[in-house]
Parts: structure tokens; C-alpha cells; sequence
């Protein structure tokens, strides 16, 4: 028979270790370790390379990474020292713009971060603007991410919860860019250029260098004060244009003035992804059907379809070439395309 003093002693064992497994859990810290043993998150393997190994099968590429190397970002040392000849004009090509953009490159900067570079696995996410982003939840998934791409104006301020609120690059052109920079981005954010027409780097050269600034030639009046640190800008090589353009929709690269296609910067910002990435996701992109006239198309603003007509952007040829890219899982999606 055991005695009673056994029994309390048993009880006062029994309390001291429910009340330390109940101080271990409450507190994230040293004691963590005894008693918990984390579940590893599961994330999807990630291949080096895969992303543009699969894209470049699709749409015959030949790998971007094999010579002749094309870097990312423009770099004054192409321009400078080596004049790079090329063979079209902006937006597929530099041919022309030379030398206002050697003076942009000049007191701009090239560098992908040491943090991207240094990962031995990419994972990016491309944030569209579609308004499929509402009420998704999404912010917390998309903030994991090793690099997050957003586009254009899209703002982040007060929908965190949908669209995240990290982002690592964001592409944009003048008449697109966020008129308050700071608001809409972190202070380590890459503002990646795509330029469309020559007056895009007469514009960030008057920005940056404080020049006279010019109000003629844009399609849409561009922020004339513009408060950014001059390192964080990057001009993007037309080189991707090129790509989606002449592989993923087979626009011709001669084009009479009056039809001037041109692929969106979100089919842009996927080409770049392939390319600097290891694993793409996407997310918020997909326009409404056709038919589906009041449907807003951003997740911010109300625009309808309608103001997408004259824009030079074939809508549902991009889809079709997305959803090619779905298909062979060289990119997949977060939510519903
Ligand atoms: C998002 O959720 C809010 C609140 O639940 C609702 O009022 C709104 O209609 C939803 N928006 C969309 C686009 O589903
Ligand atoms: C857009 O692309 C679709 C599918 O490739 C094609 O049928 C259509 O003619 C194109 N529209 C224009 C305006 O070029
Ligand atoms: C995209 O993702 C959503 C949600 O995960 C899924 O339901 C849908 O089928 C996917 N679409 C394509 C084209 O892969």
C-alpha cells in the first residue's frame, strides 16, 4: 500500500511538470526546445533553375542565363566603355536612347541585392493588380516569400491582409509610378524603370538630376516631384520585353505606329521571374470575361475593362500564354487565374 505522503509527493511532481510544460509552450523561447519539437514547414521544394528550364521548353527560349549573358538591370559599364549595340528601339531594345540613358545610369545603380543574390534557392511571387486579390487573405503567404514583385501604382497601404505588405521590387513606368514612393514601398525597395519610349529616361534624368522637367509626352501626367534615393532605382533590360513580346506572344518587333502592341508589365514582370527565379508563383492576375462589363479589374481602383481598350495590350492572348505557362508548372498560381 502506498502511503499517503507517497501519494502527495506523486501530486506535487505531477503539478511542478504540467506547470513547466504550461511555461515552455507559453514562452517561445530556451525551454521551447524540451518539450516541443516544431513541425518543419512545408514548403515546396525548390529546383534551381527549374522555372526557366520549363518556360524556355515552352516557348523555345534558350535559356536567359546561357551566353550571351544579359544582365538584369542596364549597367553603365554596357554603355560606357563597350558601346553594346542594339538592335531596336525602346521598349525592346536601347537603340537610339543612348545617351540620355548613359547620364540616367550614371547616378542610378545596377546591383541585384546581396540578399537575392546569396539565396541559393529563389522563391518570388509576382503580385498582379487583379481584383481577385480582394478579401483573399493572401498578405501573410505572400510576405513569405524570399522576393515579392509588385506592379505599377498597386498600392499596399490598408490592404495588407490581401496583397501582403513586403515588397522587394516594383515595376514601373512614369505614368504608372506611386506619386508618394515611400508609402507604397519598404525603404530597401528596388523601383525597377521599364521604359517604354526615350521621354521614360528623359523623365527620371530630370527627377533624379533635378532638371527643368518636361510635361510633354506621356500619355498620362507622371509625378514631377518625386522623393526616391537614386540607389534604389534600377533601369530594367529591354531584353525582357523583347522575350515576352516576340516568345510568349509572338508580336512582331517591326510594328506600324498606329498598332503598337505591347505586352503588359505584369507578363513582364513574370519573364523577369522566370529568369531571376527558381520557383514563380503568381497571384492577382486574370482579367473578368469579356461580357462581365460593371466587374472592376484592380483590387484598388474602380476601372472596368473598358479603359483597357486603346492601351496596346492584347488581354486574352496574354491569358493564353499564362495559362500555357500553368499548364507545363512552369509558374503556378496562388489565386485563380
Ligand atoms: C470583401 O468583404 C467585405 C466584408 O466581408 C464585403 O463587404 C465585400 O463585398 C467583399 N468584397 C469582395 C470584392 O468580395
Ligand atoms: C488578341 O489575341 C487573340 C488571341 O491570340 C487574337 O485572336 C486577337 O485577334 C488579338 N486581338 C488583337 C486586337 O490583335
Ligand atoms: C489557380 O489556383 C487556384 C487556387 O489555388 C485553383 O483553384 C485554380 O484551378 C488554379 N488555376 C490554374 C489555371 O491553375
Amino acid at each position: 500500500m502506498i502511503s499517503k505522503s507517497r501519494w502527495k509527493l506523486l501530486a506535487m511532481l505531477a503539478l511542478v511538470l504540467v506547470v513547466m510544460v504550461w511555461y515552455s509552450i507559453s514562452r517561445e523561447d530556451r525551454y521551447m526546445e524540451l518539450f516541443y519539437f516544431p513541425i518543419p514547414e512545408k514548403r515546396e521544394p525548390c529546383l534551381q533553375g527549374e522555372a526557366e528550364r520549363k518556360a524556355s521548353k515552352l516557348f523555345g527560349l534558350i535559356p536567359f542565363s546561357s551566353p550571351p549573358y544579359q544582365p538584369i538591370f542596364l549597367q553603365l559599364k554596357d554603355y560606357f566603355w563597350v558601346k553594346t549595340p542594339s538592335a531596336y528601339e525602346l521598349p525592346y531594345g536601347t537603340k537610339g536612347s543612348e545617351d540620355v540613358l548613359l547620364r540616367v545610369l550614371a547616378i542610378t545603380s545596377h546591383s541585384v541585392p546581396e540578399s537575392i543574390q546569396s539565396l541559393k534557392c529563389r522563391r518570388c511571387v509576382v503580385v498582379g493588380n487583379g481584383h481577385r486579390l480582394r478579401n483573399s487573405s493572401l498578405g501573410d503567404a505572400i510576405n513569405k516569400y524570399d522576393v515579392v514583385i509588385r506592379l505599377n501604382n498597386a498600392p499596399v497601404a490598408g490592404y495588407e491582409g490581401d496583397v501582403g505588405s513586403k515588397t522587394t521590387m516594383r515595376l514601373f513606368y512614369p505614368e504608372s509610378a506611386n506619386f508618394d514612393p515611400k508609402v507604397e514601398n519598404d525603404p530597401d525597395t528596388l523601383l525597377v524603370l521599364v521604359a517604354f519610349k526615350a521621354m521614360d529616361f528623359h523623365w527620371i534624368e530630370t527627377i533624379l538630376s533635378d532638371k527643368k522637367r518636361v510635361r510633354k509626352g506621356f500619355w498620362k501626367q507622371p509625378p514631377l516631384i518625386w522623393e526616391v534615393n537614386p540607389k534604389q532605382i534600377r533601369i530594367l533590360n529591354p531584353f525582357f520585353m523583347e522575350i515576352a513580346a516576340d516568345k510568349l506572344l509572338s508580336l512582331p518587333m517591326q510594328q506600324p505606329r498606329k498598332i503598337k502592341q505591347k505586352p503588359t508589365t505584369g507578363l513582364l514582370a513574370i519573364t523577369l521571374a522566370l529568369h531571376l527565379c527558381d520557383l514563380v508563383h503568381i497571384a492577382g492576375f486574370g482579367y473578368p470575361d469579356a461580357h462581365n462589363k460593371k466587374q472592376t479589374i484592380h483590387y484598388y481602383e474602380h476601372i472596368t475593362l473598358k479603359s483597357m481598350a486603346g492601351s496596346g495590350h492584347n488581354v486574352s492572348q496574354e491569358a493564353l500564354a499564362i495559362r500555357r505557362m500553368l499548364e507545363i508548372g512552369a509558374i503556378k498560381n496562388l489565386t485563380c487565374f
